[in-house]
């Protein structure tokens, strides 16, 4: 009974005309915008009719052919067919509401301003167009809007032409020289802060820097600005590329579906990543400003000079910006931590994905709504696959392969194929067996196994591939894997490996096969295998370590994410085990090895706290799920919270010690040290909450930077604290007027461990500080809770469920894409027990009912209905 079709990769087909110019007229008004598109349309292929794409939003007006009106054309909700055609001038005016768009695609209004978001598929809310990335024009556009409330009227390129007109209106006229798609399209009007800088580029061109903030901001929009000059300065230096127009503009708006949008020359942004100052915004923060920064400022190479053929190549701009953004954080800031933590991201929630309904390959086959591809495996794995083509090629020959890519595509719309091709062609390395990283879907796993000869001193290694099953694809076949290695000595030396690279210690080895033996010679003694240095392939690995081998690696690898990696096995080895034993009637344990081997961390005096931060961030219940076939989560949750006491008893003076001196050197500036012992410090805090309410209510009231205060105010959150509730009402009489503040005080009631969450959550919905047409808000409350307070949501009543679909079937029409994105710790029931599994599936089935399911939901609803019932 669906309306909703899907398309797939394979019906690709090029258009048949194109649009070679676009010239906008948009005349601002809340309710009646009147947007006239004067479009130079080309034929490409004879005897077809233009098709454009279109919206039941949208109120046509006129059409004219030539300057001719033309009436031989169809109109319906989604589209508009224009026959009797050829190349032409094609007029074509009509009308929106951009105040009662509440979705935030097409043209919207962020409160007093108006703002559009074009990408995937919003350009069609605004005129009929060619909405598709494969048709590249060179625009124009003209903004008209009253000069009270609108003093800003901004589009792409440079602006060329203005005036005043009567009753207190104005105008002004951009104009793009660069051809793009029309999802680079972006208008902005309003009234805002103005921060401007410049930059000169390396060839000596000055580029002017703004960056446009609601009024009364522009003190927090600086760490921005810094960043995108980092930015700039960082993409001409590691990747010889220059920016190309005269002004570069990020405008901050506080309703917005996503991070950030990569307009040409405009970009949009969610304030979130563009607002900071110390008082408001933590250290997290601001690294996240400076990544998503540099993110769209990278897209205007890998994404706007060569953008994507189709939808389906989504991951060719996207895991290849996030690789570049990954870099850029990696080489200004700290490369281990970085990693570490993108690692995080990818095993907790990438990894799940892979797992349920929505398993897709970075290149997906099957598409209903664009918008909910926008995903960990198109943005992260996508990004690990780049990130494996540049451990099998080397920095030199990658970017070899970035110059032929830009040499052989720039200004045109290219497929994941032609940057493959460039890559191999300009390296001279065999990608073929590579490329089935774009099209198989799922987690591939690594058996491996070893044996030493102590006759011959050869070192055998056996490495098994096999990548299970997916809810998309039931046939894998064997990939080409980069496994990173090094071999340690008992004393922990690393072992240089004969045959290989001196330079380094360990090697890449290149798996093909579904099995292959490596042997290695001239190994004096039997070694300690560190598998995936820097983790070099997105892949789960089993082997079978001794409790000594792990801690081993912890304390002497050379690869710092090894040595996190072999205390995370121990971790998730002892989780395992008191939860049986907690199940079975038993007593929590803990080996005296592995506390020794953290207090030797805590006690070195050459202690390097970043690192030291995540030896001590234990991983969340949602990502200790996963361990098991079928999880008890309240047991899981309380054996995490034991082992935290437990830790905190043991390691009480080595951690207080550690507290005391990271409050002496904490200057609160933005120096990686300092930010590595206020994270160490932090983390240290979660765990003395546990025996110390009066440090944490002292550690509030002293702190300097919003990264503290939160720190406190986390860990009594946490540990539920009796000072817990009376330290949030001062956070909320403190910061109530400003919205994203008071996103870390939802994010808080959101993870709260008491047993009444889900009322207060509910309650939370009437404070007059949240919204459910705010975006940000949302996700502040309602998807962390649903995300991340794994006891609360799952209640095996389904009180949870129940929540969630209330405020789904609220949403479904407001905000789709919102929506959908809410959706996904509902449909992520691989680990969850029957008995959850058929409250979940009654749940989907009340969504799938829904009169008016938006293709977003429905997309997910169904494929989660058809692998609930398989
Ligand atoms: N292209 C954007 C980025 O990765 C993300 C994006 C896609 C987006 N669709 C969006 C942002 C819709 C906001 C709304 O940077
Ligand atoms: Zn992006």
């Amino acid at each position: 009974m669906s309306t909703h079709v899907a398309k797939y990769r394979k019906d690709y087909l090029s258009p048949a005309f194109t649009t070679e110019h676009v010239d906008l007229d948009i005349i601002l008004d809340d309710h009646r915008t009147k947007v006239t598109a004067i479009l130079d349309v080309k034929q490409l292929r004879e005897g077809e009719v233009l098709h454009l794409d279109g919206n039941k939003s949208l109120n046509l007006l006129q059409i004219l052919v030539n300057g001719q009106a033309h009436d031989d054309y169809q109109c319906s909700d989604d589209s508009l067919t224009i026959s009797g055609i050829g190349s032409c001038q094609l007029t074509i005016v009509n009308e929106i509401d951009p105040k009662n768009n509440s979705a935030l695609e097409g043209l919207y209004k962020s409160g007093d301003a108006f703002c559009t978001q074009c990408e995937a598929e919003g350009f069609r809310r605004i005129t009929f167009y060619q909405d598709r990335p494969d048709v590249l024009a060179t625009f124009t556009t003209r903004i008209e809007a009253p000069k009270t409330g609108y003093p800003f009227l901004l589009s792409n390129g440079n602006k060329v032409d203005g005036g005043e007109l009567d009753n207190d209106r104005h105008w002004v006229r951009w104009q793009d020289p660069f051809p793009k798609p029309c999802y680079l399209f972006a208008l902005v009007a309003g009234d805002f802060d103005q921060l401007a800088d410049t930059f000169t580029t390396r060839s000596g061109r000055q580029v002017a820097l703004e960056i446009f903030v609601d009024k009364g901001n522009l003190y927090r929009a600086h760490h921005a600005m810094e960043s995108l000059k980092k930015s700039m300065a960082w993409d001409e230096q590691r990747f010889d590329l220059e920016y190309d127009l005269d002004i570069y503009m990020v405008v901050a708006v506080d309703f917005f579906n996503m991070g950030a949008m990569e307009n040409k020359g405009l970009n949009v942004f969610n304030s979130k990543y563009v607002l900071a100052s110390p008082d408001t915004a933590t250290d997290a923060d601001y690294m996240g400003i400076e990544s998503v920064i540099g993110h769209e400022y990278f897209h205007n190479w890998t994404g706007n000079r060569v953008t994507c053929r189709d939808w389906f190549q989504l991951s060719l701009k996207e895991g290849l910006t996030v690789f570049r953004d990954q870099e850029f954080s990696s080489d200004l800031n700290y490369r281990s931590v970085k990693r570490i933590n993108s690692v995080r991201i990818l095993r907790g929630q990438q990894f799940v994905e892979d797992a349920g309904p929505m398993a897709h390959p970075i290149r997906p086959e099957k598409v209903i709504e664009m918008n909910n591809f926008y995903t960990l495996t198109v943005y992260e794995k996508g990004a690990e696959v780049i990130r494996m083509i540049h451990t099998l090629l080397g920095e030199e020959k990658f970017q070899a392969g970035m110059a032929l890519y830009f040499q052989r595509h720039d200004g045109q719309a290219v497929t994941c194929d032609d940057f493959t091709q460039a890559m191999q062609d300009a390296s001279g390395i065999d990608l073929g067996l590579f490329r089935r990283w774009y099209s198989q879907s799922g987690t591939p796993q690594l058996d491996v196994s070893d044996r030493y000869d102590a006759q011959t001193k050869q070192y055998h290694l056996t490495i098994r591939q096999m990548t299970p099953v997916t809810a998309d694809q039931d046939e894998k076949l064997p990939l080409h894997i980069p496994v990173d290695i090094e071999l340690l000595t008992d004393a922990g030396e690393s072992i240089a490996l004969v045959g290989c690279d001196t330079q380094r210690n360990g090697a890449v080895l290149n798996l093909r096969d579904q099995e292959e033996t490596f042997i290695f010679e001239n190994v004096a003694n039997e070694p300690t295998i560190c598998l995936l240095q820097q983790f070099s392939a997105p892949v789960k690995c089993h082997y079978d370590y001794s409790d000594e081998q792990l801690l081993r690696i912890t304390q002497f690898a050379t690869d710092t994410f090894c040595r996190w990696d072999a205390l995370q096995h121990l971790i998730h080895k002892y989780i395992r085990l008191n939860v049986h034993n907690q199940q079975n009637g038993g007593v929590f344990e803990l080996p005296e090895s592995f506390v020794d081997v953290l207090r030797g961390a805590l006690l070195d005096p050459d202690i390097d706290p970043a690192f030291n931060a995540l030896l001590f961030t234990l991983p969340s219940t949602i990502e200790l799920i996963q361990l098991f076939d079928e999880a008890d989560i309240a047991t899981i949750d309380s054996v995490r919270g034991k082992l935290m006491q437990y830790l905190a008893e043991q390691l009480e003076d080595e951690m207080t010690a550690l507290i005391h001196h990271a409050s002496q050197i904490d200057h609160n500036d933005l120096e990686a040290i300092q930010i590595g012992w206020r994270s160490l410090k932090s983390q240290l805090l979660q765990f003395a909450a546990f025996r110390d309410e009066a440090l944490i209510a002292n550690e509030y009231r002293q702190a300097q930077t919003m990264t503290m205060t939160l720190a406190a105010l986390t860990a009594a959150n946490q540990a539920d604290l009796p000072c817990r509730d009376e330290l949030m009402r001062d956070f909320e009489k403190k910061w109530q007027h400003d919205g994203l503040v008071m996103d870390k005080w939802f994010n808080l009631q959101a993870t709260y461990p008491g047993t009444d969450a889900l009322q207060r959550v509910k309650s939370l919905l009437k404070h007059p500080s949240f919204s459910l047409s705010n975006p940000n808000r949302t996700r502040a409350l309602v998807g962390r809770f649903c995300y991340w307070n794994a006891v609360a949501f799952h209640a095996e009543d389904g009180s949870g469920y129940e929540f969630l679909s209330e405020i789904l079937m609220q949403l479904n029409e407001n905000n789709p894409q919102l929506a959908a994105g809410l959706l996904t710790p509902l449909i992520q029931f691989a680990r969850l027990g029957k008995t959850r599994q058929a409250k979940i599936k009654v749940i989907l089935g009340k969504l799938a009912a829904l009169p008016n399911i938006s293709g977003d939901l429905y997309e997910k609803v169904d494929k989660a209905l058809s692998q609930i019932n398989s």
